[in-house]
């Protein structure tokens, strides 16, 4: 039953099969957000493109190559978001959300969009969730939503993760170390790849990135940021990692740890899972000091992650099993339909899962059908008005009341 439509490259189509898995995931997460006090927002699905050229970064691959613009009617240019950070800080300058009490923790599902090459765990629309406190620089935002990451994928039973942490420091320090790298590479440029060497003065961090070996004999030995921090950024990356410790969240120390995004500042952190392949990172995040102000607001510190939920679910890899049916009431004479659905009614009120036939099948079509759906029971309403209750797992048969059709189904008097 193919047709000439496909779902577009990098896309895919969310089964109801593959839907149970997600909203065990999305209820785990909710639960983990609410109980911390991340309250939900959403944001719109495009944005000005402007908004991620100044947050995201220009010189970012994100910004340069993957991101679905297009100009509306009005000749404004929009883009699909790419990423949820940049939203919400525009939304909390917006809405005023300096005047709340700070900081200010939200959380945020959704899908996202990049225009990336596709392959298993990277498409060009996918689904993120995240997590950002606004208005706080105290390193003890930073473990919180380390923490809530590390809960939410041992909640879910993700196995094989690991936690990168790494630094940036903050602007300035960075800007200095940054020049520092700058002339690294330059010394070497010999050695560099072409791509790397075009983008040592746009990007030069990015050169941490690279998979070929001359770029990552200079890299090994180029300063690192982790060397290069200053002192109050020193001290701040020491307290985030003592309350890690003191959480019993381990990490592996990553001085050459970098993201594909220019808002961070300080502590970056990564989890990877070894089961994933080349698309190994789950979710990742970290302080992003100079956003908001970077979007024309006053300077508000804050910190945050995002977690891909496709990753989560390849890391996972589980069946999740067929959902069932409570009951099912099948009818042997078309008379019976509007008994049937008051019964399906009934039953659905108390709480069960119950269906009818909407297909106009005779009786052992519907006998048929409930087998399929995974119905547990099934009510047969006969011509006569009587019925009888099947037990589909073992085959047993017997009359049933239909006045007492919720006691009847818990097997005892209602
Ligand atoms: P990001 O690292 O670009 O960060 O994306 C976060 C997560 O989204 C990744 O770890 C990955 O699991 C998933 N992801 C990214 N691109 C794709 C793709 N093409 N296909 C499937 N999954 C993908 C951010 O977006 C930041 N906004 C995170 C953040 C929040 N930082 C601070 N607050």
């Amino acid at each position: 039953m193919a047709s000439k439509f496909q779902a577009p490259r990098g896309t895919f189509d969310v089964l109801p099969a593959q839907s149970r898995a997600r909203a065990r995931l999305q209820a785990i997460a909710t639960g983990i957000f609410q109980r911390a006090g991340y309250e939900t927002i959403q944001t719109p699905s495009f944005e000005d493109t402007d908004l991620f050229e100044r947050g995201v970064g220009k010189s970012t691959d994100i910004v340069r190559k993957e991101m679905f613009t297009f100009e509306d009617k009005g000749e404004r240019s929009l883009t699909l978001r790419p990423e949820g950070t940049a939203p919400i800080c525009r939304a909390y300058l917006e809405h005023g959300m300096h005047k709340l009490a700070q900081p200010v923790k939200l959380s945020y599902v959704g899908p996202f969009f990049r225009h990336e090459r596709p392959q298993a765990g990277r498409y060009r629309q996918f689904h993120q969730l995240g997590i950002e406190a606004i208005g706080t620089a105290s390193p003890l935002a930073d473990a919180e939503v380390i923490m809530l990451l590390s809960d939410l994928l041992g909640e879910l039973g993700v196995p094989g993760v690991v936690l990168r942490l790494g630094s940036l420091g903050s602007l300035d320090a960075r800007a200095a170390y940054l020049e520092e790298l700058k002339a690294h590479l330059h010394r070497h440029e010999g050695d560099l790849t072409a791509d790397v060497r075009e983008r040592i003065d746009i990007n030069p961090l990015r050169a941490f990135d690279s998979d070929d070996d001359g770029v990552q004999g200079v890299m090994a030995s180029a300063p690192t940021m982790l060397e290069s921090l200053s002192d109050e950024d020193a001290e701040h990356f020491a307290e985030v990692r003592a309350l890690l410790d003191a959480a019993g969240i381990g990490y592996e120390l990553d001085p050459t740890l970098v993201r594909g995004i220019d808002y961070y500042t300080r502590t970056i952190f990564s989890f990877v899972c070894d089961t994933l392949g080349a698309q190994s990172e789950i979710g990742g995040g970290g302080r992003y000091d100079g956003l908001i102000e970077q979007l024309g607001g006053p300077a508000t510190p804050a910190v945050g992650w995002a977690a891909g939920i496709e990753r989560i679910l390849l890391a996972l890899d589980e069946e999740e099993p067929a959902l069932g049916r409570d009951a099912f009431v099948a009818i042997a004479d078309p008379e019976q339909r509007g008994r049937a659905m008051a019964l399906v009614t009934e039953l659905r009120n108390a709480g069960f899962s119950a269906e009818m036939d909407l297909g106009g099948r005779g009786l052992k079509g519907q006998l048929k059908h409930a087998d399929r759906i995974g119905a547990a029971r099934v009510l047969i309403l006969e011509a006569d008005g009587s019925a009888q209750l099947r037990d589909m797992t073992s085959g047993e048969q017997r009359a049933a009341d239909t006045g007492n059709l919720l006691g009847e189904m818990t097997g005892g008097e209602a």
